[in-house]
This record gives structure tokens, sequence and C-alpha cells, in this order.
């Protein structure tokens, strides 16, 4: 039985064939790519699609070159480590980079686990759903996730948008939720290259309400991005895309390569519950 709920009426989604049913009859089909969307348009913001198209095949194409492997391999060891149960969500999953690595990680430990993948971009969800075909993929946004309560074992959440109401009301009694943000020095050089007064990144307090930190780790390390190709496809991913100015775009533009730290917080956390 999936986890999915359905997203009209809350009830259990049950897969037959390759339709996704509730007792109440409503169906969604499964893509031929294998995802459902389950994304009913009064749960879209205003104009909030998740990432386009462009934002991630950049991404595809930098992350498939191995920039973050450290970050994967760490992620992976944490899955690995505080699995205790079956299902784990990867909440705005993207391309599904990181969950392949973990469907990977699981297989290689023989660790017997049912991994879900939400996002809001159908782009990516159709990519990451190829990608993962082990995994049940949806077009969902983590701020309405179609998951029944209590039933997730685990939920990562990489670089995607927090709803910290969500991920607890999804997770089981003493659930776990992995996280990993940018930290302070990272891309510290590239935004050297660009910037006349660059900032480090914010990093903001671990505390999160109803959740209690097990474990941080901080990975850092430089990467040496060889093409302008590469330093174009990072910059893309970040969110200084958008606001910078046709100066700093002509800089970036003739970096050509370049050596920039890349540094991470992988956060591990545990959801309070009351016995
Ligand atoms: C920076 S990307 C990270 C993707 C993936 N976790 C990774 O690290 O490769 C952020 C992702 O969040 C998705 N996203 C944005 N708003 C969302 C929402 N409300 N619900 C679900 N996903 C969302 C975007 O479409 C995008 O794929
Ligand atoms: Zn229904």
């Amino acid at each position: 039985m999936s986890i999915f709920i359905c997203p009209v009426c809350g009830e259990k989604l049950e897969l037959s064939d390759n339709s996704y049913i509730c007792p109440k009859r409503h169906s969604f089909d499964k893509a031929k790519s294998g995802y459902v969307n389950l994304l009913l348009s009064k749960h879209v913001g205003k104009a909030v699609h998740g990432d386009n198209r462009f934002m991630i095949q950049a991404r595809r194409s930098f992350l498939n070159k191995g920039y973050y492997e450290p970050l994967s391999t760490a992620l992976c060891e944490a899955v690995c480590t505080h699995i205790n149960g079956r299902s784990i969500l990867d909440a705005g999953c993207g391309e599904g980079y990181y969950t392949a690595a973990i469907i990977e990680q699981l297989r290689q430990h023989n660790i017997a686990a049912e991994v879900y993948g939400i996002d809001i971009s159908k782009a990516a969800v159709e990519y990451s759903a190829k990608r993962c075909k082990e995994a049940e993929m949806a077009v969902a946004s983590v701020f309405h996730i179609p998951v029944a309560d209590k039933s997730c074992d685990m939920l990562v959440t990489l670089f995607a948008p927090y709803c910290g109401e969500e991920f607890l009301r999804v997770l089981r009694d003493d659930g776990i939720m992995i996280m990993a943000i940018p930290s302070a020095d990272h891309l510290w050089e590239l935004k050297q290259a660009i910037y006349d007064t660059p900032y480090k990144n914010e990093v903001k307090p671990y505390e999160l309400e109803g959740f209690e930190l097990l474990e941080q780790k901080r990975i850092t390390y430089d990467m040496h991005i060889e093409t302008q190709e590469d330093i174009d496809a990072l910059f893309s991913m970040t969110p200084y895309y958008y606001r910078t100015g046709r100066e700093q775009q002509e800089r970036l533009s003739r970096i050509g390569c370049i050596t920039t730290k890349a540094d991470f917080e992988l956060l591990v956390y545990r959801k309070f519950w009351l016995e």
C-alpha cells in the first residue's frame, strides 16, 4: 500500500494498474515516465511552480558530474545510520539525484525500504521518476503533502522549501528528518569573482520547532570547476542567479575555470513526540 493519499478527500490511494484510486473513486493516472500528478491547482501559490526546465537541466548536468558527491555520500551514510522503518520521503526531490543515491545505498546495504519523492515541478518529477524506477514519485507541494499522517519513517529535505507543520504531520512519532543546507563559505571564491562586496551565507540557528537535533556535520571541500559551462550551471542553481546585474553576469561569463569551496551542513533531526 502506498503512503500517498487522495489530494481531494484525503483517503488512502491504492495503485491499481496505472492509476492511483481512492475509496471515493477519485483517480489519478500515472504518466508514461511513472509519476503521478497529485497537485491540485488550489495548492499552487501565485507563480510557484518550482524549478523550470532550464534550471533543472543545469542542475542535472552539474550534479551528474559529481561535484556534490561528498555531500551525497554523507547523506547516504546518515540515511543508513538512522533508518529505522521502511518509508522514506524526499520532499522537494528535484530531478532525483540524491533520491537515486539513497536508493542505491539502501540496495547495497540490503536495507528494505520504500522510497517516495515529491516536487512541485512536473519537469523535475519527470526526470526523477525515470531515474528512480523503484520509487513512487508525485508532483505535489511540500505545503500540502499528499501523504498520510505519521506514515513516513524518514523525510529528507535538501535545498528545498521547508514546511515544519507538514513534515511533522507526515513523520511518524520519533521519525527522522535529514536536511542539507548551504553553509557560510559555500561558493565563496565564485562570489568573490563576481561581486565587489560578496557576503558569506547566513546560517540560521539549527533549532526547529517540534524537532530535536541529533547530529550536525559540516562538509567542506574545494571544487575544481573546469569549464565555463559548469560554472554557468552552478550559478544558475543558486538564489543569486536572478538577482545579478549585467556587469556581474559579464564577470561570471569570463571566469572560464575556478576552484571554489563547497560548504554544506547536514543536519539530522528526530521528531519530538509525547507518549
Ligand atoms: C534547489 S532544488 C533542490 C532539488 C533536490 N532536492 C536537489 O537537491 O537536487 C529545489 C527544489 O524544490 C522544488 N520546489 C519549490 N517549491 C516547492 C514546493 N512548494 N513543493 C515542492 N517542491 C518545491 C523545486 O521545483 C526544486 O526542484
Ligand atoms: Zn478521494
